[in-house]
């Protein structure tokens, strides 16, 4: 990777590039509840992972979630033609639609894609900025909540040894590094 941040005993890798490109052993979807695909992070992942993936996810959505996942959700399928092992799906919150809930929610996306990814003894993962795009989280407000939640999963596991956060832009990956949370105590 070519510019980067690091953080947290070098186990948190803040870059900028395609989420898609990843070389890790997960590769966090920014999905939504119908796990059928989109744009954004969505549609760069099916259409470079291929279509084992939207496979496994009907499958998910028949046999576990005939309604859809829900907002704060992960779900783990094949990576298909991407480079890393499996794919996280998560469904950030759409920004105001929660009842006040949106910073729980999207601190959830991160828990439990973390979770999932430690279950599976995997140790590298890849998110990108979840609902900062079509969901308008708002990128500060966003970058607390998931340098929180990313800072207090890693404080109690030592299964993953490296967690990227990955932005599209110079310019959002600088908005995350100046609302960060990882140096706090
Ligand atoms: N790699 C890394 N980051 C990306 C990429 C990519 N290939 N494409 C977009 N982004 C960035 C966006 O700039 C934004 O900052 O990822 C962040 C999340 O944007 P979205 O992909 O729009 O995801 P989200 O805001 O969570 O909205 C989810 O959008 O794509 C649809 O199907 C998806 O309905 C769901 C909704």
């Amino acid at each position: 990777m070519a510019f980067e941040t690091r953080f947290l005993n070098d186990r948190v890798v803040v870059a900028v590039g395609d989420s898609a490109r990843q070389e890790v052993d997960a590769i966090v979807n920014a999905a939504n509840s119908s796990l059928l695909g989109g744009g954004g992070v969505d549609g760069a992942i099916h259409r470079v992972g291929g279509p084992r993936i939207l496979e496994e996810c009907r499958e998910i959505r028949r046999d576990r979630y005939p309604k859809g996942l829900p907002p704060g959700e992960a779900v783990i399928t094949t990576a298909g033609n991407l480079p890393a092992r499996h794919v996280i799906h998560t469904v950030g919150p759409v920004y105001g639609e929660h009842r006040g809930a949106d910073a729980e929610l999207l601190a959830a996306c991160y828990e439990k894609s973390l979770k999932l990814a430690a279950t599976h003894s995997l140790t590298s993962i890849a998110f990108p900025a979840i609902s900062t795009g079509a969901y308008r989280y708002p990128r500060a407000e966003a970058a607390t909540v998931a340098s929180r939640a990313v800072k207090q999963f890693l404080e109690n596991d030592a299964t993953l040894t490296e967690v990227r956060l990955i932005f599209f832009s110079e310019s959002d990956m600088k908005m995350f590094i100046k609302h960060q949370e990882f140096l706090n105590r």
